[in-house]
């Protein structure tokens, strides 16, 4: 999309919202803003605290911003036991389906009763405050249970996505130095078995630190289960009694909540490291500022509880909430290419909030799988991961929201830990643009900077920063506090930096235009290049390597990767198939090249730095630019060449 091409002035108002000027928006954000111990000392009492905190921020020390610093409270006790005492305590919670159609359901009564016995079962293992807890579960109740039981005991959790390798859960269960792992023997895709605990034993004469190692059995598919160290989870929670109860530790604010591993543009993933009061108070209303669900919403977030999507708004944000979510396994096409469609009729899911991947998949499906299905439980529907291209999103304001609800494009990052930048449906619906997340929320002092840290003018395309702190920021990464401040506060020193590309247009609406760093979305999914070109230049036959992203009309963006071998090896079919699949195996299926392109040298400059923006323009077509700089004038006529081959290749 050129900057040029945005539809500025489109503007769009569905029928059923209520449409303001956003004068009340902006006195909430203003209010937020200059004042920022008011605003979240009042609304911090939406969350009930063993210890109420004298002090909203603690700014001494940052970009180490400490919030709600003596306050004390457990997330699990927001999210279950406070529900005890009222009408919520036999609401239902979750609403679980699986891949094969089979549908569960827990009360927050019933959830609070398993996630104390699972809570029994860390105690008597022995684990303390601090100890971290790995977790490598398909999308099935347990997930949740294993996260409140160990919020509950006052552990740190950290969740691997289950499509990942055996390679990357051993790096994060590593780092981390996790003593128990939860696991299942696998899950369902496709209708078809597919392992998990097979991948974990891969990875698991790796990981010295894992005691313990819990095993849902999901699918009964045989397994190895290792004596003393291996255990089923029924098993498991059989031992801790029917009525086991666990006091819910007293956390510190600022103690630890979980670790999650995101890419970044150098080295392996970041060990993000969120808190818990902040990050607690921020994951509840964002959800209510964006979606405003109320008791009788029945709400459906897809994203897996993997990435933080799920963590914030499958888990921590609807509990806290009192809310009913509704979580679903598997595949958006199996056994048909309505599996969404259907299940929101079926369940009348009422909050929707999807991926611009997924609508793009189902545009290409066509409108008549959803439109042969009653749709009108719905009442708002959400976007997140990448940019939604105004394309998408019409598609999705017309055939699923029939033009009367709003879209509700929230954008934010891993460490942003909830929505920063979002129409906010629980404060004021201002018209909506299609392709514009719109405005940054309470407390998101955001601003779009050139490369020397001025701020742009609107209509001209930047880099996002955040100028302020807020409750959700992430605290460090894991073991890493250096890297931490280099990451975000480094390159426009003491500002957030978010790594993406913006431009504000003349009514202060954000449009996104994806990263600004070598970070890939696949899918939705965070990729970082570095990742990819480590694994590939892992392999004997591989010299040297270059990752890039190629525009996908489903996928938002594939990678790309650009190979030099050693000598002694030619290329072949057999080679480029062999190195897909080398990459499959050593980071997992989300990261499968797209297309693998052999070539005799990669275009560098004199000081050795790989022209990246030359192999850009090779796959988009554009004009190579400026060559000045290249080392070897040679290479650019190779990999002309070579991209003649690929663009018939990626044809085929
Ligand atoms: O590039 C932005 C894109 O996703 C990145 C964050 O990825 P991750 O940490 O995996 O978190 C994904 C879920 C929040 C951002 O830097 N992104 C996310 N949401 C949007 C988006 N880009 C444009 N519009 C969005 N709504």
């Amino acid at each position: 999309m050129s900057d040029n091409s945005l539809p500025f002035d489109e503007k769009y108002c569905p029928s059923t919202a209520t449409i303001s000027s956003g004068q009340k928006r902006k006195e909430d954000w203003e209010k937020s803003i200059k004042n920022p111990q008011e605003y979240w000392s009042e609304k911090a009492k939406a969350i009930d605290w063993f210890k109420p905190f004298s002090k909203v921020l603690d700014d001494s020390n940052p970009p180490f911003y400490q919030w709600f610093p003596d306050g004390e409270l457990n997330i699990s006790y927001n999210a279950l036991d406070r529900h005890m005492k009222g009408v919520r305590k036999n609401k239902l919670a979750y609403i679980w389906e699986g891949e094969m159609g089979e549908v569960k359901t827990y009360t927050y009564y019933q959830l609070y009763r398993e996630v104390n016995k699972l809570a029994k079962v860390f105690k008597d293992y022995g684990i303390k405050k601090g100890d971290r807890i790995a977790v490598f579960l398909p999308v099935i109740p347990e997930l949740p249970i294993t996260l409140l039981a160990t919020a509950r005991v006052g552990g740190v959790h950290t969740v691997v996505f289950s499509g990942f390798s055996a390679e990357a859960l051993a790096d994060r269960v590593n780092d981390c130095g996790a003593r128990i792992l939860v696991t299942a023997d696998g899950s369902f895709r496709r209708g078809k078995p597919v392992g998990i605990k097979d991948n974990a034993d891969r990875a698991l004469p790796n990981m010295p630190n894992v005691e313990k190692v819990i095993v849902v059995k999901r699918t009964g598919q045989p397994i190895q289960m290792k004596e003393g160290r291996d255990v089923w989870y029924a098993d498991a929670l059989a031992s801790a009694g029917a009525n086991a109860y666990v006091e819910p530790e007293s956390m510190k604010s600022c103690d630890p909540l979980f670790i999650l591993y995101t890419s970044g543009t150098t080295g392996k993933p970041k060990g993000v490291q969120h808190g818990t009061g902040g990050y607690l108070v921020w994951a509840y209303w964002t959800l209510k500022w964006a979606f405003n669900p109320t008791d009788e919403d029945i709400y459906w977030c897809v994203a897996d509880i993997g990435w933080i999507t799920g963590h914030t708004y499958n888990v921590y944000a609807p509990l806290s909430l009192g809310i009913t979510a509704f979580l679903f396994e598997g595949t958006p096409d199996y056994p048909a290419q309505d599996r969404w469609w259907e299940m929101i009729e079926r369940h009348g899911v009422s909050i929707l909030y999807g991926t611009p991947t997924a609508v793009r998949m189902f545009m290409k499906f066509g409108e008549q799988w959803a439109t042969k299905h009653d749709l009108s439980s719905l009442r708002l529907l959400g976007s997140v991961g990448e940019p939604i291209n105004p394309e998408a999103w019409k598609w999705y304001y017309r055939v699923i929201g029939k033009e009367k609800l709003p879209i509700i494009d929230t954008w934010w990052q891993t460490e942003t830990g909830g929505f920063m930048i979002s129409p906010a449906a629980g404060i004021e619906l201002t018209p909506l643009k299609p392709g514009s997340a719109t405005l940054p929320l309470p407390s998101v002092n955001a601003d779009i900077f050139d490369e020397k840290g001025q701020s742009v003018q609107p209509g001209t395309k930047g880099v996002v920063v955040i100028k302020s702190p807020w409750p959700g920021m992430l605290q460090t990464i894991w073991k890493d506090p250096e890297r931490f401040k280099q990451t975000y506060f480094g390159k426009f020193p003491g500002l957030y930096y978010s790594g993406d590309f913006a431009i504000r247009d003349p009514d202060g609406y954000f449009w996104f235009l994806g990263r600004a760093d070598e970070v890939l979305k696949v899918a939705g999914h965070r990729i970082g290049t570095t990742e990819l070109e480590s694994a590939l230049v892992a392999h004997p036959a591989v010299s040297e390597a270059a990752v890039m992203g190629k525009e996908d009309a489903v996928k938002g963006e594939v990678p790309v990767a650009f190979v030099v071998l050693r000598s002694g090896f030619q290329p072949s079919e057999e080679l480029r198939a062999e190195l897909v699949k080398h990459v499959r195996v050593a980071i997992g299926p989300i990261a499968t090249p797209e297309a693998v392109v052999f070539v005799n040298k990669l275009p560098k400059t004199r000081s050795g730095k790989i022209m990246r923006r030359l192999l850009k323009a090779v796959l988009s077509g554009a004009p190579l630019g400026d060559t000045s700089t290249i080392e070897d004038e040679g290479s650019i006529e190779d990999i002309k060449a070579t991209y003649n081959d690929l663009r018939k290749q990626l044809s085929k």
